[in-house]
């Protein structure tokens, strides 16, 4: 898949009614150029897959196929297609928020179900902000990214850099004594901002949460949730979001390092 193909990507997710903008597909393809695929039937393109490599970790998305062109197998082939390319990259484990549809196929090629996230959606709350968070400066963005590292066990420089390097406005972060104790993000989508990752103690979560609702106030938002953080549930609950649909986080090969009390939320399910 290169830039020339954004218009099929565009219309698979707007197809499934995803949330993803031109900007993200964009993302996909700058971050991993080799790792992004189109997948065709009879000559015609109809489906899609996107990788991205953290070291030995990587991370498989927007598995898309036309709907009038699915149960032909370009699904499948698009996801061996992208095993084989994240083996040769010498990838140890590759991860994915799997929906209802898709996670029948990985199962079959050995993705074991890690925990269930669910997307929660509503209108954000007319809100104050709280005082304790700040929006970061940019010469605190490695900071953030090591305490990143450090909560959630994960490599994910590659894409926070990225999301922090084209929404440094939305980078929000609590400290305490110059500790960093969490941080937030939210990117807008093609429905509904995006809000995630969040990264925090059990104390700069719940602010974190107010803050971001406070600063979409009124407008539609998503935030998906890993459902092994009652506290994250429950912040989404008393906002009055609610559960829009459910995800499968799976894994391939070795067991992941996770740690899914300290993701308040995460970056998306094409993201994770
Ligand atoms: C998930 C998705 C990518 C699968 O693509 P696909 O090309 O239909 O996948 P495949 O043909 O390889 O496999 C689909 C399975 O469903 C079966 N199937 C049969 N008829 C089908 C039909 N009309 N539509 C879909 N699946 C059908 C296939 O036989 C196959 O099972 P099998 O391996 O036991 O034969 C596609 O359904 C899709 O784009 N869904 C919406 C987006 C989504 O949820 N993506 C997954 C994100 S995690």
């Amino acid at each position: 898949m290169t830039i020339d193909d954004l218009g099929l990507g565009l219309k698979l997710s707007g197809q499934a009614g995803w949330n993803q903008t031109e900007g993200d597909w964009r993302r996909f393809i700058e971050l991993e150029p080799e790792g992004c695929f189109v997948g065709e039937l009879n000559g015609s393109s109809v489906g899609t897959t996107t990788t991205c490599v953290f070291r030995k970790v990587a991370w498989i998305a927007m598995v898309l196929v036309d709907v009038d062109a699915r149960g032909n197998g370009v699904g499948t082939t698009l996801l061996k297609h992208s095993i084989e390319y994240l083996k040769s990259r010498q990838v140890r484990t590759i991860r994915l928020d799997a929906t209802s549809l898709g996670r029948p196929i990985y199962e079959k090629l050995r993705f074991v179900p890690d925990y269930e996230l669910a997307r929660f959606e509503g209108r954000a709350p007319e809100a104050g902000e709280s005082v304790t968070v700040v929006t970061a400066a940019p010469e605190m963005f490695a900071d953030i990214i090591e305490f990143d590292r450090r909560m959630t066990g994960r490599e994910r420089v590659k894409m926070l850099g990225r999301l922090f390097e084209e929404f440094p406005e939305n980078i929000r972060i609590v400290r305490r004594a110059d500790k960093i104790e969490g941080f937030i993000t939210m990117r807008p989508g093609a429905n509904a901002v995006q809000i995630g990752p969040c990264t925090a103690t059990g104390e700069a979560g719940p602010a974190l949460f107010g803050d971001a609702l406070g600063r979409c106030a009124g407008k539609p938002v998503f935030v998906d949730i890993p459902l092994d953080n009652a506290e994250a549930v429950k912040v989404a609950d008393s906002n009055g979001l609610t559960v829009q649909r459910s995800f499968t986080r799976m894994s391939w090969g070795r067991k992941a390092v996770d740690n899914a009390e300290t993701s308040w939320a995460s970056s998306g399910a094409e993201k994770g």
